[in-house]
């Protein structure tokens, strides 16, 4: 489903590391943006009418001959395009230009002098500083572009066509160290493209019941709460529009975080007046787990118990037409393989993978969304705070963050200790500013003293990571006092764990979770 009306502006997908932020910085302007294949055909361009094409950075060089390229006629639809980075050294090679690789890599901060009034610049003084990351640069400008900006080494920092409507910069308007990055992207969709702005979450959360109420017409819905802000916005969105039409379910697996299934409960129930069926099928799962050590195996097993539990119970109510799922952008991006594909690196159990046999029609109203407009709809709906917040959980939940057997008692330190992580976070400021944060614990023993006796205890791991969307991740540079604190109160708090460790891996080479 697609709850989108308005101007839209596509970011060709050359595979550059920014093309979702560039995506995300149109929507800031008003404007709905998506990514789409970088050979897009030009038929789809004038079916689908966007006002504005932006080309994307990537790793590749304009130059090679196996180089992504776009469809040259796209040049030729009177379009305006803009690229960025990549985007311009394309230009550049594909209209008959010169593209070379320089000396040295020009990256960081650096100062620009527009050496020409244009649209594209209107507002900025004579210079300002942005943002490099290339080793490759344009030597020579196609015919009919002219050069408005430069650097100290990057003589082409910008170039434009008025007449063809094609423009290039060689920075990253789209990163916050380029100052006033998203002027230039409201010079371009405002004053080259002619945009109106009309994306908004308030808009979207309008024309997305609509669009349900119009789809699902007088059928039923089913969906699966995890607690999570996005299955919680879904089942929200969906419950205005068709009202108790709509069932949830909420299975606790018994791999949930601290309180977590009781405030979904309270929340549903007593906040948002949304009926819920609760399953407490903690000691399904907790039996199919045990002996169980191999991640593969526990993530099997807990997806799968969980579709069949799931099956039983809309079984029991009688079925439904439709399901509804939280699926978000990026999601949809990446099982849509735009970009190359990555290797499977874990099976992630979402419930994309449900009832197969069970034939449902699936409803996604979220799926044009990033998680921070998400998070924005949700405030908008009323959720709690400690929902809209709240950071990512992985479906098989604590099974993945325990190394080895689940057992009672690595899940019991596992989610005390995680919770104390999130309240340290929390108290110190620090909660609202990572991706997410939680213990590990698997089987390993060290040896600690309590009172005067020698104690053989837990190691607990505590895992803080900054990132912008799961795939990449760095721990997060925490400051001692905090640390102290949270290893000070988990060895104090629970008496099986001596001694707690800080995990500094980044992802890659690690993963996020540790199974
Ligand atoms: P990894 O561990 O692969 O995790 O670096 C990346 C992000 O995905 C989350 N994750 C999952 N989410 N089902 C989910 O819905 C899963 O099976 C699953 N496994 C990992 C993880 O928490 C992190 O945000």
């Amino acid at each position: 489903m697609t709850s989108v009306k308005g101007d839209v502006v596509w970011v060709l997908d050359f595979g550059g590391q920014y093309t979702h932020l560039i995506a995300r910085r149109v929507r800031e302007c008003g404007i709905y943006s998506e990514i789409v294949p970088h050979d897009v055909s030009p038929d789809e361009v004038l079916r689908r009418k966007p006002k504005g094409l932006i080309l994307s950075g990537s790793p590749a060089s304009a130059y090679e001959e196996e180089a992504p390229k776009c469809d040259l006629r796209i040049y030729e639809l009177g379009i305006p395009i803009l690229g960025i980075c990549y985007g311009i050294q394309l230009i550049a090679q594909q209209l008959g230009g010169k593209v070379v690789q320089g000396a040295k890599r020009e990256y960081g901060r650096i100062k620009l002098t527009i050496k020409k009034p244009h649209p594209l610049f209107e507002g900025f003084g004579r210079e300002f500083i942005c943002w490099m990351s290339h080793g490759d640069y344009v030597e020579k400008a196609p015919e009919g572009f002219e050069v408005i900006a430069s650097t100290e080494n990057t003589p082409i920092a910008a170039m434009v066509n008025d007449e063809k409507r094609i423009y290039g910069v060689q920075f990253h308007p789209e990163v916050t160290h380029t100052e006033r990055g998203i002027d230039i992207f409201r010079n371009f969709l405002f004053h080259i493209c002619g945009c109106t702005p009309s994306w908004s979450m308030e808009s979207f959360v309008e024309k997305a019941v609509e669009e349900i109420k119009r789809l699902v017409g007088d059928e039923r819905v089913i969906c699966a709460l995890s607690g999570g802000v996005d299955s919680s916005t879904t089942a929200v969105l969906v419950h205005k529009a068709i009202g108790d039409r709509l069932t949830c379910i909420f299975i606790d697996h018994g791999l949930m975080r601290e309180n977590e299934p009781q405030q979904v409960l309270k929340v549903f129930k007593e906040q948002l007046n949304i009926p819920l069926i609760f399953v407490d099928a903690r000691e399904r799962f907790l039996s199919k787990l045990r002996g169980v050590s191999d991640p593969e195996e526990k993530r099997r097993i807990v997806g799968e118990e969980f579709i069949r539990v799931f099956e039983e119970v809309a079984e029991e109510i009688g079925g439904a037409e439709w399901l509804a799922q939280g699926t978000l952008y990026p999601d949809v991006i990446e099982s849509a393989a735009v970009r190359s594909p990555a290797s499977r690196i874990k099976s992630h159990h979402n419930v994309a993978a449900l009832p197969k046999g069970m034939k449902l029609k699936l409803l996604e109203p979220l799926r044009n969304l990033y998680k921070d407009e998400v998070r924005k709809v949700a405030e908008l709906l009323g959720l709690p705070k400690e929902i809209v917040r709240r950071h990512p959980f992985p479906g098989p939940g604590l099974a993945v963050r325990i190394i080895g057997e689940v057992t009672e008692k690595k899940l019991k330190i596992c989610r005390r200790a995680s919770a104390i992580v999130e309240e340290e976070l929390q108290k110190a400021g620090w909660y609202d500013r990572v991706w997410q944060a939680f213990a590990i614990v698997g089987d390993d023993k060290a040896v600690g003293v309590k009172g005067d006796e020698r104690h053989l205890g837990y190691v607990v791991m505590v895992r803080v990571v900054e990132s912008v969307d799961g795939m990449t991740a760095d721990w997060a540079q925490l400051p001692h006092e905090v640390l102290r604190a949270i290893s000070n109160r988990i060895t104090n708090e629970i008496p099986e764990v001596s001694w707690v460790t800080y995990a500094i891996s980044s992802k890659p080479p690690s993963t996020i979770e540790p199974c």
